[in-house]
């Protein structure tokens, strides 16, 4: 018995040389307990055959909209209806424009239109078409429409190019899939999460900042809500896609950052400070460009509070959790920085082994010791630390 035994999924291929990889996952699904009903597309025959997707889930496949085994002849609705989430892996870029359009002129197609359940689609295209301005359109009015998206990866590629469209492994989907079908870890509960870099303007035009990308704030984020909770993230400038679900708030410097979590720290449960928050900022920022100059030029910064130290700080504070990327010394300075900080964990990173990266590998420290969570994608490690927060909140 697994925490996935007996949660029904639908899964969709669609046709891409991915398809083959939609086997592996199908198994991973069925020995973890889950009930796995294929639909595939005609495309998608094209790569794999329907023998071999109903030889692993272990029942009939659909690919016909008119198929007169499903009661009434109503496959489209009949066969989503018992399900807990449809996954489409591989999802075409074809397959995912039709998605945005709502079209439905195949059995997956007008499944999914005529769903009440979730839908996670498993991107995987050439990156050429992963980059079109039209697949840019498709994907982003996907995600309005609240579908989730897994992926895709950047790596090599069957047509023999490099780049973004690679469909996620089988152990990364199942993974995904696991963290949406789940226990909720975080049901109910309020989750405050900073991420990304602070901005601390010199001047008009000009400013400092650091080399956060964000990406690890905001897959905290996301695996707090596939966690069950509600989750505001105040973020500093990225370039991400607000993670479905989360109310984001955007902030430039520190003390606006500050200011924003001041605001919501007493209503939150949790409060995960991911943010590379800068120590100071410039006093006496001008309102106009300045002036190249002959001499050399002075600027003079102060201090930015502790944004996570005066939340620790709270009578009633949320349970806190802070992150500290050191360059050398892990340890030494993790524990320090927890006990000064006062709060229950802080994960640690060393910071040239995370800044910008699509992965991470840190070291959680609390009252009981340290834990290594070991080197995975960011969302991996996410989900990690989010079940450690729930098992160290579970204790209290
Ligand atoms: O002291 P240090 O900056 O290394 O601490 C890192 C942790 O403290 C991170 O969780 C970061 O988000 C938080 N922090 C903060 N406000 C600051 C500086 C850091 O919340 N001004």
């Amino acid at each position: 018995m697994t925490s996935l035994s007996g949660k029904r999924l639908l899964l969709g291929l669609t046709g891409g040389i991915a398809a083959y990889k939609a086997a592996a996952l199908a198994r991973l699904f069925v020995k973890a307990g889950i009930d796995v009903r294929v639909v595939m597309t005609e495309a998608a025959c094209r790569f794999i055959t329907p023998v071999t997707m109903q030889a692993l889930s272990g029942q009939p496949v659909y690919t016909d909209l008119w198929d007169a085994r499903v009661r009434d002849n109503m496959a489209h609705i009949e066969l989503s209806r018992d399900r807990d989430l449809i996954l489409v892996a591989p999802a075409s870029a074809d397959f995912m424009a039709k998605l945005a359009n709502g079209e439905a002129n195949d059995l997956l197609s007008t499944l999914c239109l005529a769903r009440r359940i979730p839908l996670a689609v498993a991107p995987a295209m050439n990156v050429e078409m992963w980059e079109n301005a039209a697949t840019v359109r498709n994907v982003a009015r996907l995600r309005e429409d609240g579908i989730i998206l897994m992926g895709p990866a950047a790596g090599d590629q069957a047509c023999g190019e490099t780049g973004m469209g690679r469909m996620l492994e089988p152990e990364e989907l199942f993974e995904a899939v696991a963290a949406l079908l789940g226990p909720r870890l975080l049901k109910g509960k309020k989750v405050l999460v900073t991420a990304g870099p602070t901005y601390e303007p010199i001047d008009t035009v000009r400013g400092i900042t650091n080399q956060s990308s964000g990406k690890m704030g905001y897959a905290v984020a996301q695996a707090a809500i596939e966690a069950g909770a509600e989750v505001t993230l105040v973020s500093g400038p990225t370039a991400l896609a607000t993670p479905a679900g989360a109310v984001r708030m955007d902030v430039r410097s520190a003390r606006e950052m500050h200011d924003a979590v001041m605001a919501r720290a007493k209503a939150s449960d949790i409060f995960i400070a991911v943010a590379a928050v800068a120590d100071y900022h410039v006093v006496g920022e001008k309102s106009h460009k300045i002036k190249r100059g002959t001499g050399n030029l002075f600027i003079e910064l102060a201090p930015n509070p502790d944004i996570l130290a005066t939340v620790a700080a709270l009578k009633k504070p949320p349970f806190c959790v802070g992150f500290a990327a050191e360059t050398e010394n892990l340890r030494a300075n993790a524990q320090a920085k927890r006990k000064h900080k006062k709060i229950p964990l802080l994960a640690a990173n060393l910071a040239q082994e995370a800044f910008g990266r699509d992965d991470n590998a840190l070291t959680l420290f609390d009252d009981k010791g340290q834990h290594e969570l070991k080197r995975a994608a960011k969302i991996a490690i996410a989900r990690q630390l989010i079940a450690h927060i729930a098992g160290m909140l579970k204790k209290r």
